[in-house]
This record gives C-alpha cells, structure tokens and sequence, in this order.
C-alpha cells in the first residue's frame, strides 16, 4: 500500500515521524524509538544538524576513525576517515607505517582549474555569434564583479571564458565554457552564481544587439552549471623504494612481490572489470577523507570516473613500474576540495578533521586526499597479491558478525581466539558461536 500525504514539510520534526512510525511500522512505538535514540541530547547541536537538509528525523551515524603516521612531503599527519566499512582504517594506518619507513608519500598539485558551463541555444551563423561574443565578453568580468571581488582578493576568480560551437553534435547548441580558480572553497557557489550573471548577460546582450535579427537576439539558455569533470584540477600522489625493500615478511621476496603488484596495476589499466574494483579500493581512502572534511564525495566520485574513463576505457587511476631497481607507485586524480566554505565552518567534525590536519589550503588537502587513497590501493593490491583478501578483511569482519548476534565480552574473547589460526567466513563464525551458547 503506497502512503501519500500532503504538506509533510510543514509538519514539525515529531509529528514527521509520527506520520512515518503510524504509516510504515508494524510497532510504532518500537520505530519511534529507535529514531528518537540518535537525536543529540545537545539541543544546538541536533538544531545545526536538523538544518542541514530538509525534512530531517533523526542523524545517520557513520564511524570516524583515525589512520596515524602518514608522512607527506615530510610532515606528519594523522588522517581522519569517515566510513562503514571494516579494515579500510587498518589498511591505511598499515601502508602509512609501511611507505613511512620507505621516506614516506611525495604530492604535488599539477592544477587547479575549475569549470563552469552556461549551455544555450542560438538560430544563426556561428561566425555572427563569435563577433557577438568577441563584442561582449568584457560585460561578462565586469557584470560579475559583485561575485569576483572577494575571490579576486583572496587570488582566485574567473579565469577566461570562451564560446564553444557544438552544432556539429546538437542542432543550434552553443556553450560558454568558463575556466575558475576557487582557490580554498570548494566554490560550487561561486562558480554557479558566475555562470547564471553570465546567462542573464548573455540574453540582454543578445536583445541589445543591433546586427543580430529578431530570430538571433532570442537567446535561449538552457542551464547554468558548474562540472563536476575536473580533468585540470589535478593531484599527484607518489611512493618509491629499492625493489628490495618491498617486503617485510621473510616469507615474501621482496621482487616477486614488487613484480607481482606492478603486474596487477598492469592489469587494472587494461581491463575494466578489475579497474573499477582497483578504483574502488582507491575511493575507500578517498571518500573517507573527503566525508570527515565536510567535502562533497558525490562530486569527487563523478569528477574521478570520468577521469578514469578519458582515454574512451575505464582505466586504473593508479600507476606502477620498476626502473633500475627501483619500485615506483604512482596515482593522479582530479579532486575538487574546499576547506573554507560550505560545511567546513559550520560542522564541528569538520572543523574538528581539519584542525587535526593543521588547517590545511585547499591544494594540500588535494594531497592528502590523493597520498590516502594510494596508501589505500597499496594495501589492498598487497593483500590481494600476497594472502588474499579475505584473510585481513573477515578478522575485521568477525567483530560485526559478533555484534550483530549480540555475543557478550566472554564470547568475543573465545571467538576471536579460535579464528586466530583458522579459516574465517561468515557461516563459521555463526555456527561457532552458537555452538559456544549450546
Ligand atoms: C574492498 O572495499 C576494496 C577492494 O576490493 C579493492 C581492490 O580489489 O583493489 C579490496
């Protein structure tokens, strides 16, 4: 049965989950309380949260765990991670000590171009709308000069607009593609309120035109939008050793291994499939770092597989080869951060992560992001070309299937101590326990 009501915005945060408990749930009572028992005791705080978005009822926890000793560019950091899944925290805390003793993770920011896009149509020669543009492009710096201002002070702004002629594709389909530095914020604002003077601009302009006829001064704008594909916004993340230093287990010959995980990135840049996991395991860091900084993950997830995807094939993001002996592992992404502006200031976790971070510019927060999810990709490329996968991951793992069959302290110690040596999956793990409570 669909439920459907009218006005639900206007009511107040209890009678929403009222509505929801009474419409949804076989126990009310029982779905209100467990709503009701991730509100914030601290009124302010639950306030600042609820205002976030719109129609909110209660918080989503996610686990903020911390990975130590990351050594970038010779300083220090200790790298916040906002994420569900077990072992990504380990996995980064363990090739942070790992490359830390190998002179730890070199980054440099190659750009940091922004793109914004106000896409139109026109029904007309190009070259007449070219001479228009020609004509009026200085309007477009100064009619945004409200916007620029504080952006210009602070070293950023617009950086060049051009018209782009893209009838070939789409009957009549012209755009403006504008170039920006945002320097620290993230600048989706910024960028949006830019491209939407410049439509309005770009529509009066038109009307005012004297050489264009009354079918050419109708301008018609679609949208005005930044991109979220950042493929000039660009970060390096680098690690690199003597071959022979690769391994830290006297069962594992450090050249094997190196061979080993140069031939398995080899294989994440040529075959989709397991590129798209390899990346995956890259965006375990990433999006972790770029959560706990109050960044927008969607926007760096889409930004980077279109990256990934520019050569026409999905491809690794990540690098690696063997050159005179030595093992070079190497990742570039796009990445749009911010840390000024949006939740930066008004999330205290955020400020909190950033603060831990030493208040990093924009530009180091790129590194940062990008040094996380190599460190990232080497544990897991590591494991899956050594042990396997499974055998950290469901050590990890056992700790939640414990939790979910509620096994008590005692419990946990027995368990844990009998999978010590033994194959771990998720029916063992079970059966064991409930054997251990028969
Ligand atoms: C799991 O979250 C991530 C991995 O699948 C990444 C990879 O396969 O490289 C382990």
């Amino acid at each position: 049965m669909t439920q459907h009501i009218k006005g639900f915005s206007k009511l107040t945060k209890e009678e929403k989950i009222d509505w929801i408990a009474n419409a949804y749930f076989v126990n009310p009572t029982e779905a209100k309380q467990i709503v009701t028992q991730y509100w914030n005791s601290n009124e302010t705080l639950q306030k600042l949260h609820d205002e976030f978005i719109e129609n909110t009822i209660t918080n989503f926890y996610l686990p903020y765990g911390v990975a130590p000793n990351f050594n970038i560019n010779g300083k220090s950091y200790t790298v916040p991670m906002a994420i569900e899944e077990s072992s990504v925290v380990a996995a980064a805390s363990k090739a942070a000590k790992f490359w830390g003793e190998r002179g730890g993770f070199k980054a440099t920011v190659i750009n940091t171009e922004k793109i914004g896009q106000v896409h139109f149509l026109f029904q007309g020669a190009f070259e007449k709308l070219e001479t228009f543009f020609n004509t009026i492009k200085p309007q477009f710096f100064a009619d945004t000069q409200n916007a620029t201002k504080n952006m210009q002070k602070r070293g950023g702004g617009i950086l060049d607009i051009q018209l782009k002629n893209k009838t070939h594709e789409l009957p009549n389909y012209y755009q403006l593609h504008a170039t920006f530095n945002t320097k620290d914020s993230m600048g989706a604002n910024f960028i949006n309120t830019c491209l939407e003077q410049f439509a309005k601009t770009l529509e009066n302009e038109a009307h005012d035109y004297e050489a264009f006829t009354e079918t050419e001064k109708n301008i018609q704008v679609i949208m005005s939008i930044l991109s979220n594909y950042v493929p000039n916004c660009v970060v390096r993340a680098e690690v690199s050793c003597p071959v022979d230093q690769m391994s830290e287990d006297a069962n594992i010959n450090p050249r094997e291994f190196a061979e080993k995980f140069v031939t398995a990135v080899n294989i994440a840049e040529i075959e989709p499939y397991r590129a798209v996991t390899h990346n995956k395991g890259i965006m375990n860091g990433i999006d972790a770092v770029v959560l706990a900084t109050g960044n927008d993950f969607r926007a760096v997830e889409a930004g980077v597989h279109a990256y990934a995807s520019q050569s026409g094939q999905y491809r690794s993001l990540s690098h690696a080869k063997i050159e005179n002996d030595i093992f070079t592992f190497w990742i570039e992404v796009p990445l749009a951060l911010g840390t000024i502006g949006g939740l930066t200031s008004l999330h205290p976790l955020v400020k909190f992560s950033l603060q831990m971070l030493g208040n990093p510019s924009a530009e180091e927060l790129m590194q940062i992001v990008a040094v996380t999810g190599l460190a990232q990709n080497f544990a897991a490329v590591r494991s899956l070309t050594t042990t396997g996968i499974q055998q950290g991951h469901m050590k990890m793992h056992i700790n939640n299937i414990l939790n979910q069959h509620q096994a008590t302290k005692e419990e946990k110690i027995k368990v844990l101590d009998y999978f010590k040596n033994t194959t771990i999956s998720h029916s063992l793990v079970v059966d064991y326990l409930e054997n251990l409570r028969q």
